[in-house]
């Protein structure tokens, strides 16, 4: 693993410019691109909404005066589009008396700003919205519902009651091991917590059956990867771990589920989980068995590293987490 390993990029936010006046959109461009941002012009409201569906906008600054939809109706509209998000909007226009002032809140927009602008104020007022909205989706309220909903799901099943929140730790151990950033460890933690919500629909009698599965149950439990991506989707927070959630039953050798991913096609965070998903349902009592030592769960994951379930290099480092810890005295679970 390089020292340049890592899950998600740090991008500078994108800012959607829009105005009629090409100098003032040359302007806006050169304003922000010096501070390191990225910046996509509109010259008229058609455009802004293609670029829209184009570009991850993260704040739109838009003129009012302009011809065809003025920047009024463009901001509502946006408003309209992200309506299960935070876009900031921020309006620039020289009628600068309370009459507009008072249509562009009512159309939405969460600021404005008179030409001709001051640049600084301009920056100012940008990166405080930018803060707040980092703070919405921070603050996702459904998120947590979520979260509380595994720690139902599990309580059902004395079996599997706290697994989800072992490996979301564990996962974050792991991830700091690897030299991962703040950003991607708070990822694998939430992707390790909610890595099994799919199975809130599967009833009690399959979680707990202690004989074989019939190949209509397997099929069942099987599903726990698509549902479980498709109840975290809707909110903007978790759209990083959906690919964990998804592919946390791949196999390196390909035979896995659910797309039989391979190698370094199965996202990196999945590949994690995956090894932290066995290795805490080894040493966990289950119905048909009892608590495996740790000594003995990892003589078998490393007998099994190079037989296709998991990145064998990954398990290398796992490996050599475990031995460091155990050599510090650390007890898990
Ligand atoms: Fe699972």
């Amino acid at each position: 693993m390089g020292s340049s390993l890592s899950l998600s990029k740090e991008e500078m936010p994108f800012i959607l410019a829009v105005d009629d006046m090409p100098s003032n959109l040359e302007l806006i461009e050169a304003i922000f691109q010096q501070a390191g941002y990225n910046v996509c012009k509109a010259s008229s409201a058609s455009s802004a909404l293609e670029i829209y569906n184009s570009y991850p906008v993260d704040i739109a600054i838009i003129d009012v005066m302009m011809p065809g939809m003025n920047g009024f109706e463009l901001c509502k509209m946006l408003k309209k589009l992200t309506s299960r998000q935070y876009l900031p909007i921020v309006l620039l226009t020289a009628l600068n008396d309370s009459k507009n002032r008072i249509t562009g809140l009512e159309c939405g927009a969460d600021d404005f700003i008179s030409k001709p602008f001051d640049p600084v104020e301009l920056i100012t007022k940008i990166k405080s919205l930018l803060n707040l909205k980092d703070l919405y989706e921070e603050l996702d309220h459904s998120e947590n519902i979520i979260l509380t909903l595994v720690v139902a799901m599990e309580a059902r099943d004395p079996y599997t009651k706290g697994h989800s929140t072992r490996v979301g730790d564990f996962a974050t151990e792991f991830a700091s091991f690897l030299g991962l950033s703040g950003k991607d460890r708070e990822l694998l933690k939430k992707a390790g917590v909610l890595h099994d919500i799919g199975k809130i629909g599967l009833s009690e009698r399959i979680l707990r059956k202690p004989g074989r599965l019939t190949s209509e149950e397997v099929k069942m439990i099987k599903k726990h990867t698509l549902v479980g991506e498709d109840i975290c989707r809707p909110l903007v927070s978790l759209h990083g771990i959906l690919p964990a959630i998804r592919s946390h039953h791949e196999r390196w050798d390909g035979s896995g589920f659910p797309d039989n991913l391979a190698g370094e096609e199965i996202p990196l965070m999945a590949r994690i989980l995956s090894i932290i998903d066995a290795f805490d349902a080894m040493i966990s009592i289950r119905p048909y068995r009892g608590r495996r030592t740790i000594e003995s769960t990892l003589e078998l994951i490393g007998n099994e590293r190079y037989l296709g379930q998991w990145d064998p290099e990954l398990v290398g480092i796992f490996l050599k987490m475990m031995n460091q810890m155990s050599m510090k005295g650390y007890h898990y679970v």
